[in-house]
Formats: structure tokens, sequence, C-alpha cells
């Protein structure tokens, strides 16, 4: 039985909704981090190609395959053959949001946690170095926050796909773009800042590693949303005459701009307020959290900045977390024929088990370590390093074995003049399975401790 899908109703409410969930923490807490950790200017240069390449022929890919098949991952692999292979490449695909919405809204917890007590005024408070570990360390609080992300996303699934997704991109996204280049202007300009915007910038072959890699190929999976089924689902809600070959591209613009102007809030405020020292770069998933607090309590007017730094991050985390679940509710209206307020149910238990184990692991769940990571960190590895790229070679092995090129060009040609389509079928033939198959190996084999990277 077919069921009228909803549908996004036009080409910049698909865009505005794609990059609504492409945008989000990925871009603002885990770009920074990455690219100070993983080699600078390096680490952006690789990750500007992959993004270009790659991760264009990626979503290009998914998002056809969804059109095509008006369908979710699961639907769409099962719509070429119902082999074991073909149920496995819809459920990988469909499990992994599954996997990340809870421990994602952990942090969009620590999002609202910190624009909360901005709009109290504590912009001194916060920026003392252990306000971030005093905060973690509290099982209460770390439950609290999570859960009221998570109950504000709920509230949005529940008003369905146009209503709730669409309308809260439109508003979100550009005013987004205006306050991040405020914070980044103030940023930049600090004293001492300059070394931090040269080490972003410019690529210094020493701080290369194969880690670069590995760290530029997840990252990119991450915040383009690739490889976890989002953009099958975001496809299948697409009209026809939507320019798939256009809208990607500024998709991928929009989302790596809004990368960089991350980057140039919180990389140079590393050097400007703690000398460029090499362990400040290496902080990891505190680095906003830390940094951030320190520059805005430098300014003036602090408090203000404060409060629409963490409101601009709230959004982009928030419209982030929706596309998640849509995906993951999605999923299990059209495989189990629950209803919508079913499916939505099983994943708030999904969110609350997952979620709350995510968060109690900074604290009385510290002593659980997997594979020598916390909790939170292991969700992160797992889907990012190992689950995503199986993900992704599954899309390419139907496309490839089963599909065929030319009927992903087909349905890529019914609006868009695929310009690239040397480009994306050089890509998806060779690039992609060797590479995939690479990182992947290298990232088990690293956590594994067989090699270090
Ligand atoms: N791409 C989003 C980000 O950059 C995160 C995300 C991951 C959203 C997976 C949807 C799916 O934050």
């Amino acid at each position: 039985m077919k069921t009228q899908r909803d549908r996004f109703s036009g080409k910049i409410g698909y865009v505005l909704a794609v990059a609504g969930s492409a945008v989000g923490l990925g871009n603002i807490w885990r770009f920074p981090y990455l690219a100070a950790k993983y080699g600078g200017g390096m680490f952006l240069l690789v990750y500007l190609i992959l993004m270009l390449t790659f991760g264009y022929a990626l979503i290009v890919s998914e998002t056809a395959l969804g059109r095509m098949t008006q369908k979710s991952p699961i639907g769409a692999f099962l719509t070429f053959g119902k082999s074991r292979g073909h149920r496995f490449g819809g459920w990988i695909n469909a499990i992994i949001p599954m996997l990340i919405v809870p421990y994602y809204s952990v942090i969009g917890g620590w999002v609202l946690k910190y624009l909360f007590e901005y709009l109290r005024g504590n912009v001194q408070e916060l920026a003392a170095d252990s306000y971030f570990t005093g905060f973690t360390s509290s099982a209460t609080e770390m439950e609290l926050w999570f859960l009221l992300f998570a109950v504000l996303v709920f509230a949005v699934i529940f008003a369905g796909v146009k209503k709730g997704v669409e309308m809260i991109s439109k508003i979100m996204m550009p005013l987004l773009v205006v306050l991040a280049v405020i914070v980044a202007i103030y940023s930049v300009t600090r004293p001492g800042a300059m070394a931090g915007v040269k080490y972003f910038l410019i690529p210094d072959l020493e701080n290369f590693s194969w880690m670069t890699v590995v760290a530029a190929m997840g990252q990119m999976f991450y915040s383009l949303s690739i490889a976890m089924g989002i953009l099958y689902t975001y496809g299948s809600y697409m009209k026809k005459d939507i320019d798939i070959e256009a809208s990607t591209k500024q998709v991928e613009l929009f989302d790596t701009g809004i990368a960089v102007l991350a980057g140039l809030m919180v990389i140079p405020a590393v050097f400007a307020f703690s000398g460029g020292d090499a362990a400040a770069l290496q902080a990891g998933p505190s680095l906003m959290f830390i940094t951030l607090p320190k520059v805005f309590a430098s300014m003036g007017f602090g408090t203000g900045a404060g409060i629409l730094f963490f409101l601009l991050v709230l959004f982009a985390a928030l419209t982030s977390a929706i596309s998640l679940m849509e995906s993951c509710v999605s999923t299990f209206v059209d495989q189990t024929g629950w209803s919508r307020r079913r499916s939505t149910g099983v994943m708030v238990v999904v969110m609350v088990v997952l979620g709350s184990a995510s968060a109690l692991g900074f604290n009385i769940l510290g002593f659980v370590r997997i594979f020598g990571m916390s909790i939170l960190d292991f969700f992160d590895f797992l889907t990012n390093s190992v689950m995503m790229p199986i993900a992704a070679l599954a899309t390419c092995a139907l496309i490839l074995k089963v599909v065929g090129l030319s009927n992903i060009a087909k349905e890529v040609q019914i609006s868009s003049a695929f310009k690239r389509r040397n480009m994306y079928n050089f890509c998806m033939k060779y690039i992609a399975p060797v590479f995939l198959v690479i990182i992947l190996l290298s990232s088990i084999a690293n956590v594994l401790g067989w090699i270090t990277m």
C-alpha cells in the first residue's frame, strides 16, 4: 500500500533542511577540536579534498537512491533485492542514527547548560579552567540537561516533517551564519590570535600524519550527515524537479563555510588565551567549552556574546538532532507499519537508555572503559570510524553491483545536467571502495593497539 509521503515544498526548503541536518555540533564543536588536534591547515586541506570528491559522490548517491526508491535506507536497499546483503546494507545505514542521536543529545545538553548559565550572567565562572570538568562530573546535572535537550527534539518530531523541520530550519539557518561571523571576527582580532589563524589556514607538511586522513574522513561523514541513512530519507522527501547536483553543492558550501567559521572562532582563541600551547590544542571534545568562555569573559559584552553564541549552537544542534531522529522514526514507520506515535515512543526508550549511559560515563559510570574509551567516546568511535565506512561501502556496492552507475545518472539527470558525472563515476568505482577499506581497517587496528597512528 502506498501512502502519500510528506514532502519538502521546494528547492529552498530542501536545501535549508538538509543544511540544517548537516550543520550542527559536528561543525561547531567537533570540527575545531579535530582540526586543532590533527594538524591545523593540513587537516583543513585534507578535509576539503575529501569533501569535494568523495563526499560529493556519496551525497549524490544517497540522495538519488532515496528519491528513486521513495524509501528510507532499508526500503531503498530492499527495492533492489531481498538477499542478506541488501538487508544488511539497509539496516547498517538505519541503525547508525539510532546510536548517534543519544550521545549527540548529551552534547546538546552541554550547550543548553552553558546557554542557561550565560542567561544567569555567570560569565566569569564559566571561564574558570575547572568549570567544565566540575559540570561533567555531576551525574544529576549531566542527566538533567541531556533529558531537557531530548524533550526539545521530541517536541519538534511530533509536529511532522514539513511543519517541524522545515519551518525551524528556515528561521534558524540564516541567523546562524550572521552570529558565527560576528564571533569569528572578534576571536581573530584578539592579540596573539594571528598565530592561530596561520596554524588553522596554512597547511604544514610537518603536521601531517595518517590520523589526519582518518580523522578528516570520519569528520566528513559526520559533518555532511553521510553514511547514516539521513540523505536517503531526505532524498525520498524530495520532489523530482529539484536539482540534486546544485543542491549538493550548496549544502557542501554551507556546511564547510560554517565549519571554517567555527575553526576561526575557536583555534585563534586557543593561541590568544593559552599562548598557542601545544597541550591546549590537544584538548579534544572539551575544547569549545573551555576556550570560548575565556573569549567571552574577556569581552566587554561577554554575557550577551555567550548567550548569542550558545543559542546559535543550540539551533544548529537541534536541527541536526531532529534530522537524526526523523530518520530513525521514519525507519520504524516504513519497516514495521507502526504509527508515527508508536515509532517515536520506541525511540524515546533508545534515547533515554543510551543517552543516560553516555552522560553517566563521565561520572558514576566513569569506571566503564571500552577499548580504553569512555562510553560517549566509544559510541562516537564506533559510529564514525567503524560503522560509517561500512555503511558507505554498502552504498557503493549497491550502486556498482546492482543499481548501476548509469541508473544513478538517469535519476540525477531528471533535474540536473550532472556536469561532474565523470568525476562521480571515478570516485565511486575506484577511490571509494579502496579508500573506505583502508580507513576501516586502520581505525580498527588502531583501537586494538596493533598500530599507532
Ligand atoms: N551533521 C551533523 C553535524 O555536523 C550531525 C549529524 C550527524 C546530523 C548525523 C545528522 C546525522 O553536527
